[in-house]
């Protein structure tokens, strides 16, 4: 199977550059830089590597380096912005740093005449983030594009297949960044474009079920797409030796503990365990509001559920969780920042009683994710479900977490939740929910004053969930959700909507 090399060196988009391969029907597989040796790229058979861009300056002593003969084995590579800049210093070029050349932003680039530019205009709009810059071309290589600022904005040695961008083509500001990789892929490296997820499932099923062949393995089900995809995927790889735990934690929407039950034991035939843990996690959670102190809590204590259950079932060996891309990224990957902690990344605890864990979807993003489930047969309705975090309906109350309010802010949910399927916006919104804020206003029930919650109802319109777009919702809609609201939930006066996209907000309000 024809496949491409992600070389990471640290950057942040390592991911979506596999991505967007993965897209043109091309597998990627990402490497650690310090993960794969030269013999070791020679054997796999990889059609094409692409060099990521990273943090560093390729002088730093510390900054991650490769061994140089990797540019003469034969195989096309593409480096891109530190990728691009680690090439040029392989090969023997120059590169300096100056704040005057750096560059944040869209930025007009003039490209030449050579394959990796196929079918690109000579000016076009290009994404750069760069403070170091290729000041001396190395021997072989030509400038291939140019900015204002940058005076080898691309280089290429033609004759060895070797491409360095400084720019980001992953990224969609990029205008023509995709025609870019359809070029490096199909034009440079000769690749067909006959991947399919399918094969993804192909090769996760037979992987799963070599490496954990007679193993006991446990799956953290919630009943979100992600989980619910990581359960089908491993019970086909390993059958009955997976046993699903469905942790009710008393932080879930209106019906959904039910749901799960039903859907996934009844259904599907999945070994599943149904805990009732809302005591515990409320008694832990009792007058913490800080957000990232409820969100290591309940991490934590997900865990110290699944190692109850766990020791009731005997040994158990491996710890499937449905972390996926996005989670991984948010919650400090390498040099990112912490945004927040997802409960299933930042919030696990050092010493866990499991030998292994498997996250089968931690390199796909979300919409990938839906199309795995739906090629293993998952219903539409599951697979087209909005995503529910982890912590539930814990970063959805501001302040903290009785349950009172976890009632009054189900109840507010359900019903927007309601209106909205009504009005047939489950497509264009992408996760819609209600917030319990902190805020108490006063109102006016019948002739007499009431002084209740604020809520906030929140729509977001989103592809990949890393940015979105607060919905247009129309007015009608808002206005039946807020009258039934105030009207059916005893405890509210009050309704809000939240028209804050992502940056500068995130998606939960915690
Ligand atoms: P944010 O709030 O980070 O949300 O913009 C992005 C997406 O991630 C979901 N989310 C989580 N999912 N565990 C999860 O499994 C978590 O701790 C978590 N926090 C946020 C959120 O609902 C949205 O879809």
């Amino acid at each position: 199977m024809e496949k491409i090399l992600v070389l990471d060196f640290g950057g942040q988009y390592d991911q979506l550059i596999a991505r967007r391969v993965r897209d043109m029907h091309v597998y990627a597989e990402i490497k650690a830089y310090n993960k794969i040796t030269v013999d070791g790229i020679k054997t796999a058979g990889y059609s094409g590597i692409i060099f990521t861009g990273g943090p560093n300056s390729v002088y730093d002593e510390a900054s991650p380096h490769f061994d140089p003969q990797i540019l003469d084995i034969g195989i096309p590579v593409l480096g891109i912005c530190y990728g691009d800049q680690l090439m040029a210093y392989m090969a023997n070029g120059e590169v300096g740093s100056a704040e005057d050349n750096s560059e944040y932003g869209k930025t007009t680039v003039f490209t030449a005449d050579v394959p990796l530019f196929k079918n690109i205009p000579r000016e076009s709009i290009c994404w750069m983030s760069h403070t170091d810059f290729i000041e001396t071309l190395p021997h072989g290589f030509k400038c291939i594009a140019h900015t204002a600022k940058c005076p080898v904005a691309a280089m290429c040695d033609e004759k060895r297949r070797l491409y360095g961008v400084q720019f980001h083509p992953e990224v969609t500001h990029t205008e023509y960044g995709k025609q870019m990789l359809e070029n490096f892929l199909f034009d440079i490296c000769g690749c067909n474009g006959d991947w399919k997820m399918d094969d993804f499932i192909e090769r996760s099923v037979e992987k799963y079920r070599a490496e954990l062949a007679g193993k006991k393995v446990l799956l953290a089900l919630s009943g979100g797409v992600d989980s619910s995809v990581a359960a089908v995927l491993m019970h086909r790889a390993v059958g009955n030796n997976l046993t699903c735990v469905f942790v009710d934690h008393g932080l879930l929407r209106k019906g959904e503990g039910d749901f799960v039950e039903n859907t996934f034991g009844k259904n599907f035939g999945l070994n599943l365990v149904r805990v009732n843990a809302e005591e515990r996690f409320l008694q832990k959670l009792a007058g913490v509001t800080e957000p990232e102190r409820k969100r290591k809590i309940i991490g934590e204590e997900f865990i110290r559920v699944f190692e109850d259950e766990a020791k009731k079932l005997g040994k158990i060996n491996v710890l499937v969780q449905g972390t996926i891309y996005p989670d991984v990224v948010e919650s400090g990957k390498g040099d990112s920042a912490v945004i927040k902690s997802h409960h299933n990344v930042g919030g696990l605890p050092d010493v866990i009683a499991f030998d292994e864990i498997a996250e089968p979807l931690r390199e796909l993003f979300k919409d990938e994710v839906r199309e795995v489930g739906a090629r293993l047969g998952i219903p539409h309705e599951l697979v087209w479900r909005q995503p529910f975090p982890g912590p539930g309906l814990a970063v959805r109350i501001i302040g903290d977490i009785t349950k009172e309010k976890l009632d009054i802010l189900r109840e507010a949910d359900a019903i927007f939740r309601e209106e909205i399927a009504n009005a047939h916006l489950e497509k264009s919104a992408n996760q819609y929910f209600a917030v319990l804020t902190d805020l108490r206003s006063v109102g006016v029930k019948g002739d007499a004053r009431t002084y209740g919650y604020t809520v906030a109802l929140r729509s977001v319109t989103t592809d990949d969930f890393m940015t979105a777009e607060w919905t247009r919702l129309p007015y009608e809609v808002l206005e039946w959700a807020s009258g039934r609201i105030t009207n059916e939930v005893s405890g509210i006066t009050r309704v809000v909507y939240d028209i804050t996209s992502k940056p500068p907000a995130t998606v939960e309000w915690e």
